[in-house]
C-alpha cells in the first residue's frame, strides 16, 4: 500500500543575491548529525554565498562580500514533478 502524499509543509525561497529562506517545520542536521529544529511557521536563512561566519546560517555577509546570484528554476515540462 502506498502512503498518501501530503502537501509540502516546507517552503524554500531562493532570494536574489542572498540566502535560501526556509520556512519550517524542518530538522536541519549539521555534518556531525546535530539537529537544529525549526518549528512550523518559523524562518531560517541558509547561507549560499559561502561567506557566513555562522554557516549553515546566513549572517548577512552576502551584503558586503560581492555575492551576486539571481536564479530561476526551470519550469518542469507538463506532467513532471520537476
Ligand atoms: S547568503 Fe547571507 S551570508 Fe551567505
Amino acid at each position: 500500500m502506498t502512503e498518501p502524499v501530503s502537501p509540502a509543509a516546507v517552503t524554500i525561497t531562493v532570494r536574489d543575491d542572498a540566502s535560501y529562506r526556509v520556512v519550517g517545520p524542518i530538522t536541519l542536521l549539521d555534518g556531525e548529525g546535530t539537529a537544529f529544529e525549526v518549528e512550523a511557521g518559523r524562518t531560517v536563512s541558509l547561507c549560499r554565498c559561502g561567506g557566513s561566519a555562522t554557516k549553515p546560517f546566513c549572517d548577512s555577509s552576502h551584503r558586503t562580500n560581492g555575492f551576486s546570484s539571481v536564479v530561476r528554476a526551470p519550469r518542469p515540462a507538463s506532467g513532471e514533478a520537476g
